[in-house]
């Protein structure tokens, strides 16, 4: 693998030219930070998978600016999928379509369908209208780990294998886009994230839920460990676990409201107000912070299963033990 002097700026010129040479870039989008390479190209996204560190058995989600462009790499568009690409493009919304031939295998790990996603933010917009191919890009992370929702993220783990950062600040949404296909006749969710239920049903009706494939997944984001901290992680009544793990350096990690906790206990409350959006916002920093911390064990409370907790809930069971 190449190694290069990593470089965190705002130039889109310098992303741009570094995607055409054939490289990897990482571009902020309002879910989480994207590793992207030309999505046309296998020799480009070969080196996504190499710097990520991931299994060539997980596809990686296309990104483009609009519809218009989704219908040159989608062969066609179930009506309900139709309905909520026109209502939440752009946005944390990724769509499983049956593929056109244009899009490498190596993108979709040989599956039928392509991953299509038009990101909201206005750097990841501008760069794709600059570019004349799609971007193939899953989040920044080394494979398993946490999601970036800062350059400064991705810059601390991915350092040295990539030239640049495109830096568009903090994620405003901070949890990945909620993915959906359309399968025996059905939408169906595969994977909870930026895009609450609720609104997703407001469009598309009632769906079906398959979030929990294991062996050949059709979204390996939904494998049992992901999004995993180093530290150990116990999720469950925060008061009852203080009592067990009273010998240990604990970190708390709550969704609402601050707890009157025992000196030296590290406390990140995900939102105060019990903001859902707000919480799926802050949960990977947090996260993160302590991870990099001195505690021994990160005790997490789910938030209600509603809105967006549900996202935060997915990400907290998979990132516990
Ligand atoms: O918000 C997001 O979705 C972020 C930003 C960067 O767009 N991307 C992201 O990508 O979360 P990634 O690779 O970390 O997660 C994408 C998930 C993976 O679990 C992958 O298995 C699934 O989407 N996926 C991608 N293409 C697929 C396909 N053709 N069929 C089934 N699952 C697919
Ligand atoms: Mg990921």
């Amino acid at each position: 693998m190449t190694i290069f002097t990593t470089q965190t700026g705002v130039d889109l010129t310098v992303a741009a030219h570094w995607l055409r040479a054939g490289e990897c870039v990482a571009m902020p989008t309002e879910t989480v930070y994207g590793l992207a390479a030309n999505a046309l190209d296998p020799a480009a996204v070969v080196k996504i998978f190499e710097v990520k560190n991931r299994p060539s058995f997980d596809p990686l989600i296309v990104h483009v600016p609009d519809m218009a462009a989704a219908t040159r790499y989608a062969a066609s568009f179930p009506a309900p999928l139709r309905a909520l690409a026109e209502r939440y493009w752009p946005g944390p919304l990724t769509l499983l379509l049956p593929k056109r031939a244009v899009i490498p295998d190596l993108v979709t790990s040989g599956l039928p369908r392509v991953a299509l996603r038009a990101p909201a933010h206005p750097m990841a917009q501008a760069l794709l209208r600059a570019l004349p191919f799609p971007l193939a890009a899953p989040s920044a992370n080394p494979f398993g780990y946490i999601s970036p929702t800062t350059a400064r993220h991705v810059y601390d783990q991915l350092q040295g294998k990539i030239p640049y950062i495109l830096d568009g600040g903090p994620c405003h949404i901070g949890i990945e886009s909620t993915i959906i296909g359309f399968e025996d006749g059905r939408t169906t969710v595969y994977r909870m994230g930026g895009l609450a239920l609720e609104e997703i049903e407001s469009v598309a009706g009632p769906v079906q839920l398959a979030l929990n494939q294991s062996s050949n997944p059709a979204a390996p984001g939904m494998l049992k460990s992901h999004y995993a901290p180093q530290k150990l992680m116990i999720l469950g009544d925060i008061e009852e676990n203080l009592l067990r793990y009273s010998q240990k350096k604990i970190g708390v990690l709550a969704c609402r409201g601050f707890r009157d906790l025992p000196a030296g206990v590290l406390q990140i409350v995900l939102s105060p107000s019990g903001d859902l959006a707000e919480a799926a916002q802050n949960l990977f920093a947090a996260l993160r912070t302590l991870d990099q911390s001195e505690v021994d064990v990160i005790l997490a409370e789910t938030c209600p299963e509603e809105g967006l907790g549900r996202a935060v809930n997915d990400r907290l069971r998979r990132a516990a033990v």
